[in-house]
């Protein structure tokens, strides 16, 4: 008998299962419901009782053997069956998609450049905004329309709201500093109106602000003059248009020659060649007082642009709600060095 059992667990290590129909008669012959563990368990019950424990345990062993042999070919099988029918490993490799930059930060991030190489540097605010920030210490009369519930989201009624536009950034940091101050603010700025492609009711503006002694209106037209070639090339032209905002005077419109068409007169140009692009001026005394810096001694100028305007101008991207719907067929159009 122990002779026999030795015999078998021989056979089982030297049965040839180098192919699957090999390994199933394997399976057959050892463990199936008529292969040879099964009879040698029948067999022990002819077992003298005294040896019943040890030829047990040595079936035991037998059947464990077969089974693992079994279960490691089986797996080697498996995975061969999935490398060779399934995975083509000479395929190329997948591209990985790579995300890109929105827009509206290129535009963002290159204006920021441009303003960085004269000097000027970053500041940031909240985008909740007091009634003081935002409107009064900018010389907005009370009765002003833009403080009207049609323009401005009110959080709480008449002092809290959602900022306009980043000039109350510009207050901030005239409050805590003292001139020379030489900053722009870009950020996200709020108005209700009534979305569309021409209008949202979010878009993002970059503010300057310039505020030293001296400053002049010349320093003010030179410098958005350097910005207009910097940001549409060494062709761009700026005319002043004179215009008006609570918080400078004189105030102006600025336009751009149309990038477009060369200044020839296109639809997007109104056949004029020009393109409005921001709004500017010089900082008004009453604001620089309620900032509590001394307009005796002091002037500077502002001026304030909407991202997605010169986004707009640069990608010639007609439809406002483009920038925040987030389709990756449209976000991935745009590649720049920022
Ligand atoms: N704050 C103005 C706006 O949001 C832009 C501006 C800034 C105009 C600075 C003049 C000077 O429309």
């Amino acid at each position: 008998m122990l002779d026999n059992l030795e015999k078998i667990a021989l056979d089982i290590k030297q049965f040839d299962v180098s192919n699957s129909a090999n390994l199933e008669n394997f399976r057959i012959h050892f463990l199936g419901s008529k292969g040879i563990v099964k009879a040698l368990y029948a067999t022990l019950k002819d077992v003298p009782n005294e040896n019943k424990r040890e030829v047990g345990q040595l079936i035991n062993s037998i059947k464990e053997q077969a089974e693992s042999k079994f279960s490691i070919q089986k797996e080697i099988f498996e995975n061969q069956e999935v490398i060779g029918n399934k995975l083509d490993l000479t395929r190329p490799a997948q591209d990985e998609s790579i995300g890109s930059r929105h827009p509206l930060s290129l535009v963002r991030n290159e204006i920021i450049d441009i303003f960085n190489r004269i000097g000027f540097s970053v500041s940031e605010g909240p985008e909740i905004e007091d009634d003081w920030h935002n409107f009064s210490a900018l010389n907005f009369p009370p009765e002003h329309p833009a403080r009207d519930m049609q323009d401005t989201f009110f959080i709480e009624k008449n002092d809290i709201a959602l900022r306009t536009h980043t000039s109350s950034v510009q207050v901030r940091v005239m409050e805590n500093s003292t001139p020379p101050i030489r900053t722009i603010s870009p950020g996200r700025v709020y108005r209700n109106e009534a979305i569309s492609a021409r209008a949202h009711c979010f878009f993002h503006q970059v503010e300057g602000l310039y505020i030293d002694k001296g400053v002049s209106f010349a320093d003010l037209k030179q410098t958005l003059l350097y910005f207009a070639k910097e940001l549409f090339g060494e062709k761009a032209q700026i005319r002043l248009r004179p215009s008006y905002f609570p918080f400078t005077e004189p105030s102006a419109e600025v336009d751009i020659s149309c990038t477009i068409c060369n200044s020839k007169g296109c639809n997007v140009c109104k056949y004029t060649g020009w393109l409005e692009i921001l709004g500017c001026g010089m900082v008004d005394p009453n604001v620089l007082d309620a900032c509590g810096i001394d307009s005796k001694e002091y002037t500077g100028y502002a001026f304030g642009m909407g991202i997605e305007r010169i986004a707009q101008l640069k990608y010639k991207v007609n439809d406002l709600r483009l920038y925040s719907e987030n389709d990756v067929r449209f976000l991935k159009q745009f590649t720049s060095g920022f």
